[in-house]
Order: structure tokens, then sequence, then C-alpha cells
């Protein structure tokens, strides 16, 4: 194994960021100290994330690779914490089998709604990712969020008539579903903005503040601030 250091590259009083090869961190993190693991790794697509690497795996390979850091990521979790996976559905249906195998309790699988994938010849119309919500027994915590109703952004009406029962919905909104939508414009300009990627943070703070809210949504939201402030700024 080769020697890493384990210096934050960030850390706030909220937390610490490392940077390095998921593989090489990880066994440095004392087994159940973790509340939430949340990985978002490269799919196996041959996308390019630098030299160090490779995103065109044989399947097995690749599936193996993601199989090592699932169970350093379980190690590493309190009893009732969360493990949020983020890949292909092509590959968490294989992943979430490998987490039931390892005692992981199922919760959820979000489909998270994509808008700008490419069609692919002789299938479907792929238009959402997975996010598998795993815990490790009984979660420890869990928070129901509720959502605005929604509304059209043309006219501002209301989409749905929720089947004649409009009026006896509860004020604050709607409970948080299983199907999610992602904002890409920002994500892509996160990923102009941070030339620091990291494929697997355990954040830790997420499991307090969410039931199953993905950071990257979380995310985007402080960084659509950002933005603005930038903007103004100038
Ligand atoms: C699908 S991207 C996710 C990026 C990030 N979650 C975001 O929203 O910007 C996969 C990321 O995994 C990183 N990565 C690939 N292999 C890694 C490894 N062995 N350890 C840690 N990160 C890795 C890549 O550099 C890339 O940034």
């Amino acid at each position: 194994m080769r020697q890493v250091s384990l210096r934050p590259i960030f850390s706030t009083k909220l937390g610490v960021l490392y940077k390095g090869d998921c593989l090489e961190i990880l066994p440095h993190i004392q087994s159940e100290t973790v509340t939430t693991v949340f990985a978002d790794p490269p799919y196996n697509l041959g996308k390019y994330y630098g030299t160090e690497v490779n995103d065109n795996l044989p399947e097995l390979e690749y599936l193996n690779w993601c199989k090592c850091w699932t169970a350093e990521g379980i190690r590493t979790l309190i009893p009732g914490g969360a493990f949020f996976l983020y890949n292909l559905p092509k590959w968490n249906i294989i992943l979430a089998d490998y987490l039931l195998k390892l005692g992981m309790s199922f919760r959820h699988w979000i489909a998270v709604s994509m808008k700008l994938g490419l069609p692919i010849p002789g299938r479907l119309y792929p238009s959402h990712y997975s996010l598998l919500y795993f815990t490790k027994g009984k979660p420890k915590t869990f928070k129901k969020i509720r959502v605005p109703i929604e509304k059209c952004r043309h006219c501002g009406k209301e989409t749905k008539d929720y089947g004649g029962h409009r009026d006896v919905m509860n004020a604050n909104g709607v409970n948080l579903t299983g199907v999610w939508n992602d904002i890409p414009p920002i994500y892509r300009f996160l990923n102009d903005v941070l030339s620091n990627r990291n494929a697997f943070a355990s954040m830790r703070s997420i499991s307090s503040v969410t039931v199953a809210t993905s950071i990257r949504f979380v995310l985007n939201k402080r960084i659509k601030l950002r933005c603005r402030k930038k903007t103004i700024g100038r």
C-alpha cells in the first residue's frame, strides 16, 4: 500500500476533507466512527478523470473495486449509520445485492432523474441514476422531509389535483418521494469551478440534517448561492 498523507486538504469547524485514493485513505478511518457514507464513484463509462483513474475497466474488475470500498465504507459506519451509493442502475443492482450480503438494511432505491442523458441504440432512453440508501441496522436518524406542492413554473398553478383530496393536504407540502430531480447545469458549473474532485466523501453532518437528501443537492444549493454572490460582487 502506498504511504498516504492523512493531512486534510480542507478543514472547517464542521469537519475535514481528505483528498486521495479512497482505498488508501479509508483503512486509516477507525471502525464504527462514521455516520454517513456517500459514494459517487466513476461509472465506468470511459470518462477522463486524470491519469490515475481508469474509467474503462473490465466489468468484473470494476465491480470488485466497488465492492472493496463498499466493504470498507460499511466497516467505518456506526450502527444505524447510512450508506448512500450513487451510480448507474446497471451497477447498483449488483452492488445493492452486495450490500445486503454484508448485512446492510435496504431503505430506498431513489431514482434521480437526469435531464441530459444520451439515447442508447436498442435501449430505452436512460433517464435516471440510482441512489441507493442502506443503513447499518435500524437507522439512527431519519427525518421526514416535506417538499412544497409542485407548481407550474410558467403559470404558477399547481400541477396535480391529488385525486380530489387537495383540501386535506398538509400545508407544509408533500412527503419527499423516491424520485428526485437533479440540477445538471449547476453540477457542470461545480465541476468547472472545483478542480479537486472526490468520489468518496463521508458526510457526517448529512444524516443529522436529512433523511435521504443527496449531498449533491445540498451542495448545489450552496454553490448556487455562492455563484450568485460572485456575480453580484463583480
Ligand atoms: C462521478 S465523479 C463524482 C464527482 C463528485 N461526486 C462531484 O459531484 O463532483 C467520480 C469521481 O471519483 C474520483 N475517483 C476515481 N477513482 C477514485 C479513487 N480510487 N478514490 C477516490 N476518488 C476517485 C474521480 O476523480 C471523480 O472525481
